[in-house]
């Protein structure tokens, strides 16, 4: 069932307008916790927006396909939103990416098979358009996709390095410019879908040699990509919208990926050549560990905080895997009751994804001023009794700051070993991310409490209503 457009030109345009407007301040608005559910909502609507003025201001070849793609597309989408686990979500943005990727490699495809069909001339600057997006978004594809296989530990989390694969990565590109000059010259599928291979295949050879470390890097910027390719499409089609939306997770993503390689200390061209985690001598949490440590039971950490007049939380990874945010919540509520200055030290990479700990604690009502970040907070460590970390590691490890043969070395931490005490909740001596010894734990002023976090905190917050 075709039918002729239902919008005509300039309301088409009034509501992509619209959209691109609903899209910056939904952006806008993410930059906060507090507005960021709404900041959401506002570009999903946009989204929504886009679509319906695609849909109905364009002559349609079938209703029945676009009906069932955007039901079966939202039925993955609200699924896989609601299933995910929070500490799961940055291989959730990988697929996400990846498919996006796709779809911009998949529509370019459509429009060239389009234009060689109806046999116009076609212009330079369209045929360098389609070939972006295919290479764009191929490479975002395959990239993603090994990100996200990283991520989920089906592929080994170590750099796979191979020995000549900055040469066959160069090939790989010349081979992409000749197929484009080509597909210029001589406008065919042939050139199409040799670039298309050749980007698929540099998808996978530039994420491989990168270590799991650094892979939230990596979606960040993959994540830039697909809004690159989106963009590039856009342009193939001449769709407003979808230039604007491109560009703007094109910008978003690599203003994200800036941000992240700061806070890790670390170059985009030192991520991207790849071998983090792979020195040799740096201490890492597999080898035997014999120096003493000392532990305790919740009853002596609930004592050493009811008798401390400033406690800092420090929120890390497994603060997410255990669900504690409610009850650390609670344990502030009641040090701040007796008086104790109760803040939470925020690190950019704490977790497995930008701002984890913020979405985790403004889950659970944690005041936003009381959650500070790294600049604002080192400063305070040697000024506080004692430091709570909560299944925070690779973040506290005071060797990043001198171990030259740490993987994590000049990334900048939180000086939580600047305070009086320590208390340091995990489960066991298992190392962080980054596979690294902490040096932490052997500190005379670190006291480990072994267990989940939850039932940590639980068990201190009983102990100290029994006070
Ligand atoms: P990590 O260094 O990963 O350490 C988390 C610690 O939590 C582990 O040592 C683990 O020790 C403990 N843990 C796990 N489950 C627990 C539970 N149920 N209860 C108590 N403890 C638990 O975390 P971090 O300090 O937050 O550092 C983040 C790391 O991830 C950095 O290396 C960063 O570069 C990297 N990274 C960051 C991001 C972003 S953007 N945030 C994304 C990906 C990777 P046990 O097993 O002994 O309990």
């Amino acid at each position: 069932m075709s039918t002729e457009a239902l919008l005509d030109v300039n309301t088409t345009s009034l509501a992509y307008i619209f959209t691109a407007i609903l899209f910056i301040v939904g952006l806008k608005r993410l930059g906060s916790p507090a507005t960021a559910r709404s900041g959401n909502r506002l570009s999903s609507l946009a989204m929504l927006v886009a679509v319906l003025a695609t849909v109905l201001g364009n002559d349609l070849m079938s209703w029945e396909w676009i009906i069932g793609g955007a039901l079966v597309g939202s039925a993955v989408g609200a699924f896989s939103a609601r299933k995910i686990a929070m500490t799961d979500m940055p291989q959730l943005v990988a697929v996400f990416n990846g498919f996006g990727g796709a779809a911009s490699a998949v529509v370019a495809a459509a429009e060239l098979v389009r234009l060689i069909n109806a046999g116009d001339e076609i212009a330079e600057h369209v045929s360098i358009t389609i070939m972006a997006s295919v290479i764009v978004g191929s490479v975002t594809l395959t990239g993603s996709f090994i990100a996200y296989g990283k991520l989920q530990g089906i592929i080994s989390t170590r750099p796979l390095l191979l020995p000549i694969r900055n040469v066959i990565n160069v090939a790989l590109l010349f081979g992409m410019i000749a197929s484009t000059v080509w597909l210029v010259i001589d406008p065919s599928l042939t050139p199409f879908l040799i670039a298309g291979t050749i980007a698929l295949a540099l998808g996978i050879l530039v994420v491989i040699p990168i270590g799991g470390a650094d892979m939230p890097v990596v979606i960040a910027l993959l994540n830039s990509y697909s809004g690159i390719a989106g963009a590039a499409t856009g342009f193939v089609l001449g769709n407003t919208v979808l230039i604007i939306a491109g560009s703007l997770v094109g910008a978003s993503g690599l203003i994200l990926t800036r941000i992240m390689t700061k806070a890790m200390n670390r170059s985009l061209a030192n991520v991207m050549l790849g071998g983090f985690g792979v020195e040799d001598g740096a201490s890492t949490g597999g080898e035997e560990e014999t120096r003493p440590i000392r532990s305790i039971q919740a009853d002596d950490a609930a004592m050493m905080l009811a008798y401390a007049q400033s406690v800092i939380f420090v929120p890390g990874y497994g603060l997410a895997v255990a669900q504690a945010q409610h009850q650390v919540r609670e344990l502030a509520d009641l040090l701040k009751e007796k008086g104790i200055s109760v803040r939470y030290a925020i690190h950019p990479v704490a977790g497995r994804m930008p701002g984890h700990m913020n979405v985790l604690l403004a889950e659970a009502n944690v005041p936003y001023d009381e959650l500070k970040d790294l600049d604002e907070i080192n400063g305070e460590f040697s000024r506080t009794d004692v430091a709570v970390v909560i299944g925070a590691n690779d973040v506290t490890n005071p060797s990043a700051r001198t171990d030259r043969t740490s993987p994590i070395y000049g990334m900048p931490i939180l000086n939580v070993d600047a305070a009086q005490s320590v208390i340091m909740m995990k489960r066991g001596m298992s190392a962080g991310f980054a596979g690294v010894q902490n040096e932490l734990f052997f500190l005379d002023k670190t006291m480990m409490l072994f267990g989940d976090a939850k039932t940590s905190v639980e068990g201190i917050v009983s102990e100290i209503k029994d006070l």
